[in-house]
């Protein structure tokens, strides 16, 4: 990461200033709650995206930023909604939102982050941009009720919920990446290549995070472990359990999911163990990963592009 902040350091920092001043209400809720959620950090991931796709190919503009904010935007409003939606109680280390303020405050002002970016993606004057933006926000929640659709489904398979995490996660990577082609007006065919860069990448970082949500620490993901089982979740892990784990391990599983509990939790991790889905679960999320770093092929050998290949690989090596 520290390569990647040495790329986009002082961009970044341009970004953040800008997210801080668009982040502005007169009303002191809002304010409060926003600036509360932005101001305890998380990855900036897509943003960064963002700001390396354009960059990558050459992108001289000012248009990035705002687009790296918006997205930053869009991506904050979802976790405001779904901390409220998975009862979450902890996010970048801290208290969520609708723990402190309460579920009312944190899907209201949810609302406002959506509808401020979709204000400042006007400023860019693109109609590709807003299409691409709204198609994004519209399939995130899309997928959001499709994944609650499936709480508690023991049939669901990996082609199932592989389904659900492109749409709610790696939709919004897949912009990211798209947005810095469509500014430096690259042809059809690098704007396909970029889009499937960011939705790859997004897949594989998707299952890292069901992997975190089972072995990760929590001061390092910054999250409560155990969330997803809590909620009955049919996460990779699980769905390969109950496909390939033996008879008593598939059915610790099945069981757990179907009454979601979080003192299950012991259990089905070690039938998740046993099972190798963990193992499993990474070889997947490293060969989307592969194929996100082929479709970069193409692009002009620069730091931004390395920045892009590393980021491939931070989407699957990391503990937070
Ligand atoms: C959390 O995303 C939601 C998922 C798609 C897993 P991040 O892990 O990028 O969250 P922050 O922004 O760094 O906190
Ligand atoms: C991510 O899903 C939700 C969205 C991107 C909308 P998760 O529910 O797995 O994310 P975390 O684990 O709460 O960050
Ligand atoms: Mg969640
Ligand atoms: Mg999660």
């Amino acid at each position: 990461m520290d390569f990647v902040k040495s790329v986009v350091g002082a961009e970044m920092a341009a970004v953040d200033a800008l997210i801080r001043d668009r982040l502005y209400s007169e009303v002191v809720l809002v304010r409060q709650v926003a600036e509360y959620i932005v101001s305890s950090g998380g990855k900036r991931l897509r943003p960064i995206i963002t700001l390396l796709s354009a960059r990558a190919q050459g992108y001289q503009g000012e248009h990035h930023r705002e687009l790296a904010a918006v997205v930053e935007f869009i991506h904050t409003a979802t976790l405001l909604h779904d901390d409220v939606v998975d009862e979450s109680s902890l996010r970048r280390g801290r208290d969520t939102a609708n723990a402190l303020f309460g579920n009312a405050a944190s899907v209201l002002v949810g609302d406002f982050l959506y509808s401020r970016a979709f204000q400042m993606m006007v400023n860019c004057g693109s109609m590709r941009v807003m299409e691409v933006l709204a198609d994004a926000t519209n399939i995130i929640a899309e997928g959001e009720v499709m994944q609650l659709m499936n709480i508690g489904n023991v049939d669901i398979d990996e082609a199932g919920y592989l389904h659900v995490i492109r749409y709610k996660t790696a939709k919004l990577f897949e912009a990211a990446a798209r947005l810095g082609a469509i500014l430096t007006a690259a042809d059809v065919g690098r704007e396909t290549a970029m889009a499937a860069y960011g939705m790859h990448l997004g897949t594989a970082f998707q299952i890292v995070d069901d992997i975190l949500d089972y072995t990760g620490k929590q001061d390092e993901i910054g999250k409560s472990l155990g969330d997803d089982l809590a909620e009955g979740k049919p996460t990779l892990p699980l769905i390969y359990t109950m496909l390939h784990g033996s008879a008593d391990d598939a059915a610790i599983v099945r069981d757990a999911l179907q009454h979601a509990r979080r003192e299950h939790f012991p259990a089905v991790l070690g039938a998740v163990e046993r099972a190798g889905a963990l193992d499993y679960a990474m070889t997947v999320a490293r060969r989307e990963a592969e194929i996100a770093l082929t479709q970069l092929a193409g692009l002009p050998d620069n730091e931004s592009t390395q920045a892009l290949v590393a980021l491939a690989d931070l989407a699957v090596n990391r503990s937070s």
